[in-house]
């Protein structure tokens, strides 16, 4: 099993440039199901879970080709509406290709996605929302037999809670229902308007996305299209956190500053210098990070759950005391274990972590137990005394393309094994 090798010590001085966003890629592929013609989609970053996305959206018949960064999907020919469950329990986020696979087919039968590493992650909104559209789910032996009797029809669905995936999954299996869908407490997540214009480029109607009230008027058919992907505000993240911790200097281009605002606001409380234009952004590391008195994780535009656990490495290091508390998924604490490894001072309790900085945190050999759990470990690993090694390093490669490459570009001693 391969393996990172961190020897700390080394400041993060230079510039990346973010790729495309996993987040808004994986619902995007989804969505090629939709037209049922050719779908070209630009920026796609080099991930795992893209692979598995590729592998179903083969499995019923689309034809997908890959040109460096670029995926051409002709969706004309579908074959099929059983998703391979293997693909499905390898990939909790699959679940979203209910919603187009219902609009276009009218049905699909999916396995109950895998538990995943952050705590068991429910699907009933999703369920409830397709099942108030008219969709027939039978839950049988950990399968979901999902079909339209007669046809899906829009509805007023409000979300007990802004899920991403739910909100996706609505917009997907609305595009063609008969009226309008209206979507209260909706997912306000950048992902979601990249996908609402990938829907609006294919000649769908969809107007709201960024608000809590999404609207999605049901067309007749669709066209090609053509897309970039918005880039990854989490990488980007997880890269300015690399500098802050090295005491570095780096500046990211190819970025939407506003798509990470919770994140810089953050940053800044921590000491850093930050400066921004339209398509970069600019951070200078204080010479002695300041601990933050409270992260909450709230839905966009909140703190993204996604930056916490790189937050946690931070704050490791930073002078006094800090709390986070963790308020969108039940288990993801699970890198403070490998940190307390390296010499960090954490205490867990519930969905609160208290974090006392320490002076220095030593290497180890720690484990990647979820992917933003991962890349904590890496951060950890850049200003560990000695060698840090870490395992499992296929969970941060479902997220991170070639992060090894992209820290080593700016001066880290990072390896893979
Ligand atoms: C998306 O997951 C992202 N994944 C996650 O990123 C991200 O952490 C999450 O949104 C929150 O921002 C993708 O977009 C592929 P949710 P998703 O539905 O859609 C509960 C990463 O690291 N819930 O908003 O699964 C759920 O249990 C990944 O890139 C229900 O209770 O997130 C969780 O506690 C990790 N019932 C909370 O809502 C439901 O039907 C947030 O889930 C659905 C969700």
């Amino acid at each position: 099993m391969s393996k990172f090798v961190v020897n700390g010590g080394h400041k993060i001085k230079g510039e990346l440039r973010i790729t495309g966003a996993k987040n808004s890629v994986l619902p995007i592929l989804s969505a090629t199901v939709l037209n049922g013609k050719i779908n070209v989609i630009h920026d796609i970053p080099d991930l795992s879970d893209v692979e598995v996305m590729i592998k179903i959206l083969e499995s019923v018949g689309c034809k997908v080709k890959r040109e460096n960064g670029t995926i051409i999907v002709d969706s004309r020919q579908l074959n099929n509406h059983k998703i391979p469950e293997e693909l499905v329990r390898e990939m909790r986020s699959s679940i979203i290709v209910l919603g187009p696979m219902l609009a276009r087919c009218g049905q699909v039968v999916v396995s109950y996605p895998g538990g995943c590493e952050l705590g068991p992650r429910p699907i009933d909104l999703h369920l409830k929302s397709l099942r108030q559209m008219g969709v027939h789910i039978l839950e049988k032996h950990g399968f979901l037999i999902c079909s339209v009797k007669k046809e899906l029809v829009g509805c007023e669905i409000h979300l007990d809670f802004p899920s991403v995936g739910a909100t996706e999954n609505i917009m997907l299996a609305a595009v063609f229902a008969k009226g309008n869908t209206i979507i209260r407490n909706a997912a306000r997540e950048p992902e979601i308007q990249d996908l609402q214009n990938f829907i609006n480029a294919m000649g769908g109607k969809v107007s709201g996305a960024g608000s809590a009230t999404i609207v999605i008027e049901g067309v007749d058919e669709l066209h090609d299209v053509e897309h970039t992907i918005i880039p990854d505000r989490i990488v980007a993240g997880t890269y300015l956190v690399a500098g802050a911790m090295t005491k570095g200097e780096i500046v990211l281009t190819n970025i939407i500053p506003e798509h990470l605002l919770s994140t810089i606001y953050k940053l800044k409380e921590s000491g850093c210098n930050i400066e921004y234009t339209k398509d970069t952004i600019k951070l200078i590391a204080p010479s002695k990070l300041r601990a933050i008195e409270a992260i909450k994780t709230l839905p966009y535009p909140g703190f993204p759950t996604d930056m916490q656990s790189q937050f946690m490495s931070l704050l490791a290091i930073s002078d006094g005391i800090s709390i986070i508390k963790e308020n969108i998924f039940e288990n993801r604490y699970k890198h403070a274990y490998e940190l307390i490894r390296m010499g960090a001072n954490i205490k867990i309790d519930g969905r609160v972590a208290i974090i006392k900085g320490v002076h220095k945190l030593t290497g180890a050999n720690v484990k990647a137990r979820d992917l933003r759990g991962g890349a904590s470990l890496i951060l950890a690993g850049l200003v560990a005394e000695g060698t840090t090694t870490i395992h499992n390093i296929e969970h941060i490669k479902r997220g991170y393309a070639h992060i090894e490459k992209d820290l080593r570009m700016v001066g880290a001693d990072i390896y893979k094994m």
